[in-house]
């Protein structure tokens, strides 16, 4: 499948649609929003007097078409211009975390955040296109909060179809229903209303990022970095002497929604979009010469990488987040060796590492020193493209960033920046966990129940390529599991207080497994797919047990697994072929969706549920705000 992926004249089949376009007048409308967003530029550029020269750098690509019709257009700016007239671009200065007067002893206090999510018309890479964005710009708003902080969200969703926002690696322990997982633990919140998030942070501290929980809509636009402090932190501040984010994702050029049913149609075998380019801090460079003469897109080729400054001698702490939706990702910097200190909000013993590997979802804090010549190198966060099943012809699989230690932000040169010559892994596999020692000891307890789940992806009986997870393949239900089960416990009846499997509540395309009490529960996770898939246990941190790329887990090591400290995280790459061993306490008690963080697979169903500590939701009443929800 190619960047445009999908088939641009399907109809998209996306449930819940408010729009209700055909693929052809969504192409058209498309084509007049790009044509509008240029024609809007030149005026906005010339009313600014800014003397640009848009006539000689807009460049017609394909022979005399008229403007309706579908034409890639070059426009050469440069680069202050830019800024100047891209006021949805995030400023993502915000994502450096100031370390003096930031308190992380301070008083438990409330931080409210407003967001309104909308649609807009940007260009991260220069390609223009639809996107979604909360509070008009992107990538999203830093939070940023203290352990023992409430935090409220007050979300306004302006967009043309429902949302939700999750919390991802929040143990929201007592708040299942903040969780935001559309279909699960909330009805999505329609175009038009508000939700208040509203919920403490219990017990963690760590990098984490929230993002859209409904479809494959965060890959447009919706997600940012959640950082949580605590007074421990301080310890770990005697090695690093600045800390920030750096996020990295995959990036397509379409709305993810016109690109998920040529993903999903019977005979594609599985093929995902492959990404048209990749973001780092939200932009990067794009070749529009690229792009087809006919490609129908409009490109800026003005496109910028991202530019994280360092200071000599000082020590950085990178907070690394793959927000994608597909690609894994080797991120390195030239010349210099990085510290691993944090892996999915769990403190690790510094693990110096050249390159590492990072699945979508995941998070790792390194440490860079910057002890090298006091020039630019390259940062390079490289796609994973043996684990794509096609290949995308605009795609430049190696992105690249560029530290600076002076304000010049020139491309490094090539006898100063010299990449590391070890081997990038081809298996798509995560870093290996066996190396990442938690900092804070926590011996993995003797389990008291053992699931297995396996999952695959088939055509069964939906005219679909679809993903099963023991059979069933999830679908978004109207009425959230959460809110059929709180009242039925509530009641007392029992065919909702179920060990095991249950018999999903008479909603189809849902795989539940209760584990009624606090216990310390194994999972073994066999993939049946050609693909590695990295998984995500809401509301929880598992220890990895065990990984492996053979298909079989052999059983004769049950007995003598490491249990002493194995890493605690809260996303996991299933290897292709392969399996995996988490396990965790359910001490929490809620609807916690397990699931395949591919934005893709996840909308194919590769989804399930875990229901746990029955004994405590027993007691719950729902908010009526969140209620309310699936009435609208
Ligand atoms: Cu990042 Cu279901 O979540």
């Amino acid at each position: 499948m190619g960047g445009s992926g999908g088939n641009p004249l399907l109809p998209s089949n996306r449930e819940n649609r408010n729009e209700q376009l055909t693929g052809l007048t969504r192409q058209f409308k498309l084509c007049l929003i790009s044509l509008g967003s240029v024609i809007f530029f030149i005026v906005i550029a010339q009313g600014l007097g800014l003397g640009l020269g848009l006539g000689l750098g807009l460049k017609h690509r394909g022979p005399n078409l008229s403007p309706a019709q579908s034409s890639t257009f070059h426009v050469a700016e440069n680069d202050d211009s830019r800024r100047l007239l891209e006021p949805w671009r995030l400023d993502t200065s915000e994502y450096i975390l100031d370390t003096t007067t930031w308190d992380i002893n301070a008083a438990p206090t409330t931080r409210v955040y407003n967001f309104t999510l909308s649609e807009i018309e940007g260009a991260p890479d220069g390609v223009v296109r639809k996107m979604f964005v909360i509070n008009g710009q992107f990538p999203g708003p830093l939070i940023r909060a203290n352990r023992g902080d409430r935090v409220i969200v007050n979300v306004t969703n302006h967009l043309p179809e429902p949302t939700t926002l999750h919390w991802h690696g929040m143990f929201q322990n007592g708040t299942n229903w903040m969780d935001g997982t559309a279909g699960i633990t909330q009805c999505p919140i329609p175009p038009g209303r508000t939700f208040l998030y509203n919920f403490t942070i219990d017990n963690q501290y760590g990098t984490f990022w929230y993002h859209a929980h409904y479809s494959t809509q965060y890959l447009d636009g919706l997600f940012g970095p959640l950082i949580v402090h605590a007074p421990e932190e301080a310890h770990f501040r005697e090695s690093y002497d600045h800390d920030q984010v750096v996020i990295i994702q995959d990036w397509y050029h379409n709305m993810s929604s016109a690109l998920l049913p040529g993903y999903l149609a019977s005979g594609n075998e599985n093929r995902e979009p492959v990404p048209d380019n990749g973001l780092m801090q939200g932009t990067n460079f794009f070749n529009c010469s690229s792009l087809a003469v006919n490609s129908g897109y409009s490109c800026f080729d003005n496109s910028t990488r991202a530019v994280i400054s360092v200071q000599k001698q000082k020590r950085h702490r990178i907070r690394l987040i793959n927000a994608g939706a597909f690609a894994a990702f080797h991120f390195s910097v030239d010349n210099h060796t990085l510290s691993v200190i944090e892996a999915d909000a769990t403190m690790v013993e510094p693990l110096d590492v050249h390159r590492l590997e990072i699945a979508v979802a995941q998070r790792y804090s390194v440490i860079l020193t910057a002890n090298q010549e006091e020039t630019n190198y390259w940062i390079r966060a490289d796609m994973n493209t043996l684990c794509f099943d096609a290949k995308n012809p605009v795609l430049i699989p190696g992105m690249k960033g560029i530290l600076a230690y002076t304000d010049s932000k020139e491309d490094p040169k090539d006898e100063k920046s010299i990449d590391w010559s070890d081997a990038r892994n081809v298996m798509c596999q995560d870093l290996n966990s066996t190396s990442l020692i938690p900092a804070v000891q926590e011996p993995a307890p003797p389990a008291d129940v053992f699931y297995s789940l396996q999952f695959s992806f088939g055509i069964r009986e939906y005219a679909l390529d679809r993903a099963y997870v023991n059979g069933t393949t999830w679908k978004m239900s109207d009425i959230p599991t959460l809110n059929k089960v709180v009242p039925e416990l509530r009641a007392g009846n029992d065919t909702f207080n179920i060990t095991g499997v249950t018999p999903s509540y008479d909603i189809p395309n849902q795989y539940i497994i209760g584990i009624p009490q606090s216990q310390v529960v194994d999972v073994l996770v066999t993939n049946f797919d050609e693909g590695a898939h990295p998984f995500h246990l809401h509301g929880h941190q598992f220890w990895v047990m065990a990984t492996s790329w053979e298909q079989y887990f052999p059983w004769h090591t049950y007995g003598s697994l490491n249990t002493t400290n194995p890493v605690r995280r809260d996303t996991v790459t299933v290897d292709a072929y392969g399996w995996a061993l988490i396990r965790f306490r359910s001490d929490n008690p809620g609807m916690w969706a397990f699931h395949c963080h591919v934005a893709w697979h996840l909308e194919a169903g590769l989804m399930m549920q875990f229901q746990t500590r029955n004994d405590l939701m027993k007691d719950w009443t729902l908010p009526s705000d969140v209620l309310e929800l699936c009435s609208a």
